[in-house]
């Protein structure tokens, strides 16, 4: 196997709990674990990589069912995203998730927080379809995981694919697929860092669609100002920093006077 692979495979949390009670996808929508988000705080955190500043002096709590992140290339959204499930952790500072510090309580935090990547490929982590959604609920007995994994992929249009090789789908059905992976462990929180990048005008769409349906909170970071548009809360990030806090119309003109401005 792959060093990436085996990474994406260390990172991905299985569903917890007994048999009838996990936060497994029923039927055509996928459950949260409880309630309806999480309580995300970021005190001063710093985070330093390599010799560069890369996250200065970020204060945020974030409550809103949907914020949206966006900023030049290099700016530091990536970084804070992985923030939010230990995938970084602070070099000053800390992350809360719930009350649970990314630093020390890494596992359970990513039990919470699912991340999409921009890169499905990053993250489809078995051979086939079916598979890879099963290793999110590994931890279910046989049968039911099964049938879980079977209605989640239903859910998505992707059932006819159940025993294809993962790595023969379209980039959006990829997508998809992964979306449906990390769904199926039962976040209750879920940061994409710019999932449709790679994906073609009628899968932007179609990805934004799931996205907008999920009862989960989301946290997206994007360059699609429309997808921007229907968020509750937007962060605009420049050389580190969070500098605009706000609806997505003045945030997004924020954003639109920084790159006016710039040099
Ligand atoms: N592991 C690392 N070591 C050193 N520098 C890093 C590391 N990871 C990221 N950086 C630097 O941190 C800065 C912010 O990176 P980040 O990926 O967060 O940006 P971004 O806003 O997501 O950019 P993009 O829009 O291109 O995805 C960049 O200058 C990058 O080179
Ligand atoms: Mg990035």
């Amino acid at each position: 196997m792959i060093a990436r692979a085996r990474a994406a495979l260390r990172r991905r949390p299985a569903v917890e709990g007994a048999p009838g009670t996990s936060a497994a996808p029923s039927g055509a929508s996928d459950r949260p674990t409880a309630g309806t988000g999480c309580a995300v705080r970021l005190e001063d955190v710093h985070v330093r990589l390599g010799e560069r500043d890369v996250l200065r002096g970020i204060d945020l709590e974030l409550r809103e069912r949907r914020v949206g992140i966006v900023g030049a290339n290099g700016s530091g959204k990536s970084t804070l995203a992985r923030l939010l499930n230990g995938l970084v952790v602070p070099t000053s500072g800390r992350v809360l998730v719930d009350g649970l510090d990314t630093r020390r309580d890494g596992a359970a935090v990513r039990r919470l927080v699912g991340f999409v990547f921009t890169d499905p490929d990053a993250q489809i982590v078995m051979p086939t379809v079916a598979e890879d959604v099963a290793y999110s609920l590994r931890r279910l007995p046989a049968a039911e995981r099964d049938a879980l994994v079977r209605a989640a992929l239903a859910a998505r249009g992707l059932a006819d694919h159940a025993d294809h090789p993962a790595h023969l789908l379209s980039g959006g059905q990829k997508q998809l697929l992964a979306l449906t992976s990390v769904l199926a462990a039962g976040p209750r929180l879920v940061v994409a860092d710019e999932p449709t990048t790679l994906l073609d005008l009628r899968n932007t769409r179609r990805f934004a669609a799931e996205l907008a349906g999920l009862p989960q909170q989301v946290v997206l970071v994007s360059h699609d100002l429309s997808l921007l548009g229907a968020m509750d809360r937007v962060l605009v990030v420049d050389g580190g920093r969070v500098v605009a806090d706000d609806a997505p119309g003045p945030a997004v003109e924020h954003y639109r006077r920084l790159v006016d401005e710039a040099p």
